[in-house]
This record gives C-alpha cells, sequence and structure tokens, in this order.
C-alpha cells in the first residue's frame, strides 16, 4: 500500500458524492447548480483517479455506467410482481363509468391521483440494499428480458438510492417510462437521415430500440430519459398513498412527473385531459393520455385486477394523430446531407390540433412499397412534433388512379446526375448543390463543429440565395461590406461575423470532421477518427479496411466515410478549405507518446478496466487501438472469454498479453494504469 492510498480514496469518494448530487439536482430536481463544464471537471478526475487506482473502482461508481461488455441475447427475468397494463379508452362516458364503479364499491370518498400517460417503453428496475441489481422490460407482464446494463447507461436512473431525507427500503421494485425526449427524437432522426438510415417512426419506437440492444455501448448513445412512477414492490413498504409513492420516489433520487393532480372529481379530470391534449405538442416528452389511479393503495387492494389490468386504474386516452386525406402533388426535395426526399402535398387536414399540409414518403423504395401516386387517398400520421408520415394508401375501388411516382435522374436543385444509394437517392453535389450548400454552411458553423457564432440556419440561407457563398470555402473570403447589404444586418453585427468567422478559422480535426457532414459521422465518431488518424490527410486517405480498424466504426459506416472522402468533388472543397482558410491544430502528442507506433487489440473482458477505458489509455500514450488483428497488430490483449481475435493472433504469430502482462508491460513502459 503506497501512503498516497487514503487521499486517493477519500477523493475518490467525495467526487462521487458530488456527482450523484449533482445528478440528482439535474434530473430530479431540474435545478443544476454547476454548469455542464464543472460538471465535466469532476467527472474527468473521478475518471483519471480511478484508472489510477482500478482496485478502488466500484460497480455504483458515476463512471461505471457503460460496460465494455457485448451481450449475445437478453436473460429473462421475473419481475418482483406482476407488471400489469392499463384499461384503457378515450371516450369520456367509459371514463364515468370506472368512476362509478369505484364509488359502488368502495364509497364516495375516494380519490384519485392523475397523471400523463408517458408513451415510451414500460421499465422495471429493482434494488437491493440501496444499489441498482437489475432491471427489465414489460414482456409479458410476469417475465420480461433482463436489460439491467442498457438501463445503467440511462444518467437519470440513479445508479444508489438516496437516504437524505427519506430513508430507502431493503428491496425496492418500481415501475417506469423509458423515453425519448420529443427534441431529441427529432436530433436522432435527422441524424439517422444524414447517415441514409431508416428513422424512427415515433419516439416510443426510438426509445424502446434504445433498450435493446445487445451492445450497451449503444444504449449509451440514445438519449434515454426515465420518468418513475410506481412501487411495484417494496420492503418495507411505508407508504399510503400513490401521492405519498410519487414523493418517496423523488427523494430516493428518480426522476417523476411534476405534472400529477389529486383529485376526486371526474369533471376536473375530464379538464386535466382536454388541458394536456391541447398543451400536448409542448410538451417535453410525448404522452398519449392520462392514467387515474386510486390515490390510497390500501383500497387498492380491495377492488384488486383481472388478470389484464388492474381495477383501481384507468387510462383515458387521446384521440390518435392519424387521419386521411388526399394526394395533391409528389415532388423531390434536397436535403442537407444530399438525400433526396419524395415529399406528397397533402389536402390540408386537422392532425391532433395541427394542420398537416405535407408529409415525408421517406425514399424510392417506400413509396414504391406503399405504391402511393398523386390522387390517392392516404392514412397520415404524426408522432411528436416531426414531420406527419404518410402511413399507407387508402383504397379507393373502381377509382382510375394516377401513374407511379418515379425519382427524378438528375438533381431537382442543381442538376447534378444523382446516385442510388440502397433505397436512397441522393445528390452527390455536396458543396455546390444550393439546396445542401446551405444547410451545410450552417452545420459547419454549429456548436460542436466549427462553432461560428451569428451563423444561424438563416443567415445561412440568405448567404447562399444572395449569392454570397458559392462553395463552403467562400464562407472565409467573405467581406464586410459584402454581408452589411444582407437583410437584417448592420455594420456592427456584419463586422462580427466576419471576425466569428476568422476566430472559428483556427480549429481542432474532430470539429472540422464533424463540420463536413460526411455521412455518419457525428460527434463521436469523429472524435475516435481524429484520435485515431490524427491528421486530416491521413482521414481522406483511409481505404474502408484501414475505416473499419476504428473502434466503433462498422464496415457500412467505413464504406460511407471513404465514399464521401473518395468524391473529387468533396476533396477539392476540402482543399480549397485548408488553402489558407482553415487551419487544423496538430494533435498534441501527450507526455512522450510512450507507446508510440504501436497497435493494440483488446478482446474478451478485463477486469482492471472496460474495454474502452484500455483503449482510450493506449491512444493516450500514443498507440492505435484497433478493433481487428492482422499482422500489422503489435500486441493482442486477452481478456476473459476471448474468442476467435486472439486465434487469429496465434495463426498470424501476434504477440499475445493477457491483462497480468499487459499492466506490466504499461509499468515497463512509465505508464501507470
Ligand atoms: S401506472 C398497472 N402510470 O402505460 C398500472 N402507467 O397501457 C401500472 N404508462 O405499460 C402503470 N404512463 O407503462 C402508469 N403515469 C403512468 C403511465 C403508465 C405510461 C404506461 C405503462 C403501461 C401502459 C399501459
Amino acid at each position: 500500500m503506497t501512503a498516497k492510498r487514503p487521499s486517493a480514496e477519500d477523493r475518490i469518494r467525495e467526487l462521487r458524492t458530488a456527482i450523484r448530487h449533482h445528478d440528482y439536482l439535474y434530473h430530479v430536481k431540474d435545478a443544476p447548480e454547476i454548469s455542464d463544464d464543472a460538471y465535466d471537471v469532476l467527472f474527468r478526475e473521478l475518471k483519471s483517479l480511478e484508472a489510477k487506482h482500478p482496485e478502488l473502482v466500484t460497480p455504483d461508481s458515476p463512471t461505471q455506467r457503460v460496460g465494455g461488455q457485448v451481450f449475445d441475447r437478453f436473460p429473462s427475468m421475473e419481475h418482483a410482481a406482476p407488471m400489469l397494463s392499463l384499461d384503457s379508452d378515450k371516450e369520456a362516458s367509459a371514463l364515468r363509468r370506472f368512476d362509478e364503479r369505484l364509488r359502488k364499491a368502495l364509497g364516495n370518498s375516494i380519490s384519485y391521483v392523475v397523471e400523463p400517460k408517458f408513451d415510451g417503453a414500460s421499465v422495471e428496475i429493482v434494488y437491493e440494499e440501496g444499489r441498482l441489481v437489475r432491471a427489465a422490460t414489460r414482456g409479458n407482464g410476469r417475465v420480461g428480458e433482463g436489460i439491467t446494463e442498457n438501463v445503467r447507461t440511462i444518467r437519470a436512473v440513479p445508479l444508489t438510492l438516496r437516504s437524505a431525507e427519506r430513508k430507502a427500503p431493503a428491496f425496492l421494485s418500481v415501475r417506469g417510462e423509458v423515453m425519448i425526449s420529443i427534441a431529441a427524437f427529432e436530433k436522432l432522426n435527422e441524424q439517422l437521415l444524414a447517415g441514409e438510415r431508416e428513422p424512427f417512426a415515433n419516439p416510443r419506437n426510438a426509445a424502446a430500440g434504445g433498450l435493446r440492444q445487445l451492445d450497451p455501448r449503444v444504449s449509451a448513445r440514445r438519449p434515454l430519459e426515465v420518468l418513475v412512477y410506481d412501487i411495484l414492490a417494496a420492503t418495507p413498504l411505508d407508504v399510503a398513498t400513490q401521492s405519498e409513492a410519487l414523493n418517496a420516489l423523488r427523494q430516493w433520487g428518480f426522476p417523476t412527473t411534476d405534472m400529477a393532480v389529486q383529485t376526486s372529481d371526474v369533471d376536473a379530470i375530464l379538464t386535466y385531459h382536454e388541458d394536456l391534449h391541447a398543451r400536448r405538442d409542448d410538451l417535453e416528452y410525448e404522452i398519449d393520455g392520462v392514467v387515474i389511479k386510486l390515490d390510497d393503495l390500501a383500497l387498492r387492494d380491495e377492488v384488486g385486477a383481472t388478470s389484464h389490468h388492474p381495477r383501481w386504474a384507468y387510462a383515458h386516452k387521446f384521440p390518435p394523430r392519424k387521419e386521411v386525406t388526399r394526394v395533391m402533388t409528389i415532388f423531390p426535395s434536397v436535403g442537407r446531407t444530399g438525400v433526396v426526399t419524395p415529399v406528397a402535398m397533402l389536402r390540408p387536414v386537422e392532425l391532433g390540433g395541427v394542420t398537416v399540409s405535407r408529409a415525408s414518403l421517406h425514399n424510392r423504395e417506400e413509396v414504391a412499397r406503399k405504391d402511393i401516386r398523386e390522387g390517392d387517398l392516404v392514412r397520415v400520421q404524426r408522432a411528436g412534433d416531426v414531420i406527419p408520415q404518410v402511413v399507407e394508401r387508402v383504397a379507393e375501388p373502381g377509382r382510375k388512379r394516377g401513374k407511379r411516382f418515379a425519382m427524378p435522374s438528375k438533381c431537382p436543385s442543381c442538376g447534378s446526375k444523382v446516385l442510388e444509394r440502397g433505397p436512397f437517392t441522393v445528390c452527390p453535389n455536396s458543396f455546390e448543390c444550393s439546396s445542401q450548400l446551405a444547410g451545410r454552411l450552417y452545420h459547419f458553423g454549429s456548436r460542436e463543429a466549427l462553432e461560428i457564432e451569428g451563423l444561424g440556419e438563416e443567415t445561412a440561407k440568405r448567404l447562399v440565395h444572395e449569392g454570397l457563398v458559392h462553395a463552403l470555402a467562400d464562407l472565409f473570403d467573405l467581406e464586410v461590406d459584402a454581408v452589411m447589404r444582407l437583410e437584417g444586418f448592420a455594420n456592427k453585427s456584419a463586422e462580427n461575423l466576419v471576425n466569428a468567422i476568422k476566430a472559428a478559422s483556427d480549429t481542432e480535426l474532430a470539429r472540422f470532421l464533424l463540420g463536413l457532414g460526411v455521412p455518419e459521422v457525428g460527434v463521436a465518431v469523429a472524435r475516435d477518427l481524429a484520435a485515431y488518424f490524427k491528421t486530416i490527410n491521413a482521414v481522406m486517405a483511409a481505404s474502408v479496411d484501414e475505416l473499419t480498424q476504428v473502434p466503433g466504426v462498422g464496415s457500412k459506416m467505413a464504406e460511407q466515410i471513404a465514399g464521401f472522402f473518395g468524391n473529387r468533388r468533396n476533396r477539392a472543397t476540402i482543399h480549397d478549405l485548408l488553402d489558407g482558410r482553415v487551419n487544423i491544430a496538430p494533435i498534441e502528442a501527450t507526455d512522450t507518446q510512450l507507446l508510440d507506433g504501436l497497435t493494440i487489440v483488446f478482446t474478451g473482458g478485463l477486469e482492471r478496466f472496460s474495454r474502452r477505458q484500455a483503449q482510450e489509455l493506449v491512444q493516450l500514450h500514443g498507440a492505435r487501438a484497433t478493433s481487428s488483428v492482422s499482422k500489422e497488430t503489435d500486441y493482442v490483449v486477452e481478456g476473459t472469454d476471448a474468442g476467435s481475435k486472439a486465434d487469429k493472433a496465434r495463426a498470424l504469430g501476434v504477440s499475445i498479453l493477457s491483462e497480468e502482462e499487459f499492466v506490466a508491460f504499461l509499468r515497463e513502459k512509465g505508464i501507470e494504469p
């Protein structure tokens, strides 16, 4: 034991307590006391201390949300108590009957708690001695799928229960809804579309899909949230009502809804329902009705449940956001990434309180599969605030239909010959097609890319449409006089914009890569590419095979990336940018690059670190961490249950290190793991 130990241990404890406290303030109280940056500083300090003292890492540390293990199936998990579903209807009369039934059984003095009905994926989360031990999907109500590792990645889910205001029970099973906010859902779909992948139909599918990932790192990248609304089982259970349960859940550290109300009056419930229905589109999360629950838990036991649903709860649903209308015309529309989307102009129709007059038909294959033509009668649907979708064609026997819709062979915006990429149609003229350029310009200057203050969506559009910017590089040649002539600009604001562009021209590789809008490349992948290749030239020269060596880059992604950099016009744009306009800071050699030039592959489970941590550690010291073994590999570190990679290493004669040997190797190089 070294002399430093006690202080590191104390500091680690202190940091964990602080981080948990700030998690609670952020996710439960909705009242953070420190900035995201200050939070990151605490988090990074904890991570680095834990990296230095792996023996002090505990599973409930805030750094241990994302493990490195990939599963091949979800284990079955029996619930602590049945997860029943709710009886529901959308007619007010059915709600009145529910109320009358209960009054008849229990007398007139009953009261209810009314909550929004969240439209996500229902989960059970179980705590023993205050620690999260397992989590499951609803499944058939009795047995669900074990998704513990995925639920752990949700930042709003406490890994340990708080006992500060109220002692947490020794055993606690809670039920809640895992969701993706409407805003995050729209962003996610934008990213999927940018990567030319199918968007999710609604936030519920996105959340449920995020939960059911065999690789928890994929779940961790989904912006999953949770709201907890029910105690499924607890020992001891010292709450008597639902109102008290919501309070207790909040005190134990769970996010709960702040929209629950208590009432004993059906008319008040109907007003609440109407009010939420009217505000549906302004809420953070998608909801599809309200849930009415008996407040008194003892009375719940008295009325019991049928085999499917409890008699003490009821869902009063909203009318569905689906309507039938007619397609007037179909036209192709070009987005920021060049994807040409067929859009249907509709006879305007009210959809859940909003008038809808256009809907996306997604791509060539979707139009063909649904066989939607001009003049057809169609069913349209809206989820959250997203662009409405055409669900299906409504048959009209005997009516003569129009011609099949065909995607154009040339870009409707710039006339370039379009490419077919899977089901998608793409304009390859990334930086010269004006429909793409405005969007790309805005993206280039966005916060996580070059961060050009004042280059908003509107300004980007004006710059392109007023002819000031014909190519991305023109941005850096803008002069104050020219900008001043744009609508909405004066001397000062034009000067500010030009200065902001100058200031942003010194940038980092990861930001530059992100800003280029390479298909599939988001913030995380841009960082991974930068860490791996170190220079823009190396990224541009990388083959598909080399790209798949980057941890986290799959073969489909690699093809898209290589395709982008292989495109002559894209390369010309990048060269123009680098020709005295943008300056990418060389990636700093950290420390003395103790592992410079080495290529290391990790396989199987490690004890001291997650695979990701080990990869980051060697990268920090100048090595490449790759995901597959080749004769260029210097070392393969073999953990438990290592599979084919270790076999391949043996076949190729690559040195294999056990975890212990790897740690010794690091120490030998002067790196304290
Ligand atoms: S109470 C047995 N409260 O709606 C009743 N459920 O169609 C326990 N849901 O799968 C559930 N919001 O996951 C309750 N505030 C809320 C809810 C809610 C959404 C879900 C629940 C269930 C579905 C029933």
